[in-house]
């Protein structure tokens, strides 16, 4: 019962009577034919009913041979051996009703290599569409569900069966499962429609929402643009009785006085978003639809609902009006066209386009009371299976009369050309023309890209900034930069991995810079005799009287009563005093010398005699020993 809208309906009594439009459900069962072929004397035609899950092959048939196991038939448990048939036809596993889910006996066939399951009704009545179980980590299978189920009655059932187990004797039962009347495919356009809702806290049944927008927009924008198709997104509301419009309930949950309502999405009237903040948004999502169809432009739709789940998430605290019309404007929409569309939801009247929602919500022809979220409705026939890219575009292309399908319906190898438009509503740096906008086969994302090894982070909206080595190359990081003359002054450092700083001599945030002036901050040539000279990006210090120099190291002036010449003078002086006193010295040391040595070898003679007293130079000691 997952997808169904009761337990919200339920719900909605317990707490303020609030009543779906379609207050008496109206179901259709959508079927496909299975076609006996063989053993002879069986031959027929029957309906089946297409299951929930899995993926009904839609404008296709599959022929294959039935397998009714031995044991285990219900398929509640795994199978321990796969299924393979004799003549090596695919296996179609038929399996009773009853002890566990449907779902869950499609499994465990696929998994025992069933290519399609049939599951016999345990009772006789009309033929029902099986439902996928509640979403829950013990369910995570029925995504993983892949193959068609359908249900058959009771009666063709039993004679599947018998056949099945006499196929020893009497040879294989071949079935021909057949979906290619199950979408009427009447012209060569294609309509379809999505009944969802704007919450994106309801859990797995909003996520599967969300991811789906998200991966077929790329098609649905491909069908139509190419006028393939015609899309139509709804979403269903509740109004409130009479009797109950001035409960606190009905207030936080309706809009315009009781006529349209939402659950509460928390379901706690106190916190967070209430339900009225959910039907406010869906009014709008129909309002950009509206206003983007008059532009011609209605698959602006899908970028919308994308961009809002991705940018305005209510777990971020961010489902708000000035978040939603961010993105309107962020896609070019006229925000006040949308304001108009959407009148005022205070007014205790009539709104044209929710009270036509309401209308639409009620089945008509081969269409249901539309009383699951989501549904899926295409060429007027509620889509059966997951809702999955491939699965749905398979269905959408079902319904094109044979031969008019287009290109996308052959091949999902296909880019798009969104970017080319007001730059797909990303962010651009206008300097470089580096872009967050990537065209892709499911449409275009806004990422910050890496251009050049170069990496920019950002929410791809609105912002993108490069970060790590190598970001100053491209346009200096996107930080200030001012070139005068022959000098270049930028606020990026390679030195830092982000951000931006106005260099030494300018200041501001980075992004404006502005010479900083140091004269009149009195950073620099602070003495009383100092002069001061700004210039762009530094500054000069002189002195203010004639006869001083400026010593930078100092921030002093020095007095100086000497002309230039006369420092000349000076320095001479001074060197020629240096050079005599070292010369005086070197004398006087000289001097001093030759004293000692006349005074030594005074005092020595007077103990040895000498051989002459010119000798000085010989050595005392030779004569010594001569003698
Ligand atoms: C979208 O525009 C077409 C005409 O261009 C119109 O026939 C159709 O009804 C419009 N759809 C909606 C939902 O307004
Ligand atoms: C950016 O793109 C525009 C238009 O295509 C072009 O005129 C401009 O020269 C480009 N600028 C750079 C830096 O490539
Ligand atoms: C200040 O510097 C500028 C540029 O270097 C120069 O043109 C100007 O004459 C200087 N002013 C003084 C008072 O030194």
């Amino acid at each position: 019962m997952d997808r169904r809208m009761w337990p919200f309906l339920a719900f909605a009594v317990v707490v303020a009577a609030m009543v779906p439009m379609p207050a008496l459900g109206r179901f259709v069962v959508e079927k496909s034919s299975v076609r006996v072929l063989a053993p002879e004397h069986i031959r027929g035609h029957h309906d089946a009913a297409i299951g929930n899950f899995g993926v009904p092959d839609y404008g296709g048939t599959l022929t294959g041979v039935v397998i009714y196991p031995d044991a285990k038939a219900t398929g509640c448990a795994e199978f321990p051996k796969k299924f393979k048939s004799k003549s090596g036809r695919p296996v179609i596993l038929l399996l009773d009703r009853g002890e566990c889910y449907f779902a869950l006996k499609s499994w465990n066939a696929q998994e025992a290599g069933a290519a399609a399951v049939l599951i016999a009704d345990s009772v006789d009545e009309q033929l029902l569409t099986m439902d996928t179980p509640e979403a829950s980590p013990a369910t995570e299978y029925i995504d993983k569900i892949n193959i068609p189920s359908a249900l058959v009655n009771r009666a063709f059932g039993e004679s599947l069966k018998r056949m099945a187990e006499k196929a020893e004797a009497e040879g294989e039962v071949v079935v021909k499962l057949d979906w290619r009347e199950s979408m009427p495919h009447p012209d060569e356009r294609v309509e379809y429609e999505l009944w969802t809702n704007s919450n994106d806290e309801c859990g797995p049944r909003c996520d599967e929402q969300a991811a789906f927008v998200k991966s077929f927009r790329g098609h649905a924008q491909i069908l139509e643009r190419g006028g393939y198709a015609r899309f139509t997104p709804h979403y269903i509301t509740w109004y409130c009785p009479e009797a109950f419009k001035l409960t606190r309930q009905c207030q936080s949950q309706c809009i315009n006085h009781g006529r349209y309502c939402a659950p509460d999405p928390e379901q706690d009237f106190g916190a967070g978003y209430e339900g009225k903040d959910v039907v406010v948004e869906n009014l709008r999502q129909l309002c950009v639809h509206r206003v983007a169809n008059d532009t011609g432009r209605p698959w602006a739709w899908w970028d919308y609902a994308m961009d809002y789940k991705l940018r305005c998430s209510m777990k971020e605290k961010k489902y708000s009006k000035t978040c939603a019309e961010d993105v309107v404007t962020s896609l070019g929409l006229p925000l006040e066209k949308v304001l108009e569309c959407m009148g005022d939801p205070e007014a205790d009247a009539e709104n044209a386009v929710l009270s036509k929602e309401q209308v639409d919500q009620i089945g008509r022809g081969s269409r249901g009371d539309v009383t699951i979220l989501p549904t899926l409705v295409i060429n007027d026939v509620q889509y059966r299976g997951k809702l999955e890219r491939t699965a749905v575009l398979k269905a959408v292309c079902a319904g094109f009369k044979e031969g008019t399908e287009p290109h996308v319906c052959l091949s999902d190898d296909i880019e798009t050309n969104e970017c080319l438009h007001r730059n797909g509503g990303c962010w651009q740096d206008k300097a470089t023309n580096v872009t967050a906008c990537r065209d892709t086969y499911r449409g275009r994302v806004c990422e910050c890209p890496v251009v050049n090894g170069v990496q920019y982070e950002g929410d791809g909206y609105t912002h993108c900034k490069a970060v790590g080595p190598g970001r100053c190359a491209l346009n200096h990081g996107g930080c200030w930069s001012e070139t005068r003359g022959e000098r270049t002054f930028s606020a990026c450092s390679d030195n830092a991995l982000t951000g931006c700083r106005c260099p030494a001599g300018f200041q501001g945030d980075g992004h404006t810079c502005v010479d900083l002036d140091e004269c009149k901050e009195k950073l620099a040539c602070t003495c009383a005799d100092c002069r001061c000279n700004n210039t762009w990006g530094s500054y000069e210090c002189g002195c203010s009287k004639g006869n001083q120099i400026y010593i930078r190291g100092e921030d002093v002036c020095i007095a100086s009563s000497m002309s230039r010449f006369g420092w000349l003078v000076g320095i001479l002086v001074v060197s020629c005093a240096a050079g005599l006193g070292v010369a005086g010295y070197v004398f006087y040391k000289y001097r001093l010398r030759s004293y000692m040595d006349s005074e030594i070898m005074a005092i020595m003679s007077q103990y040895m005699p000498l051989d002459s007293q010119n000798n000085e130079h010989q050595p005392l000691r030779q004569h010594a020993s001569e003698a």
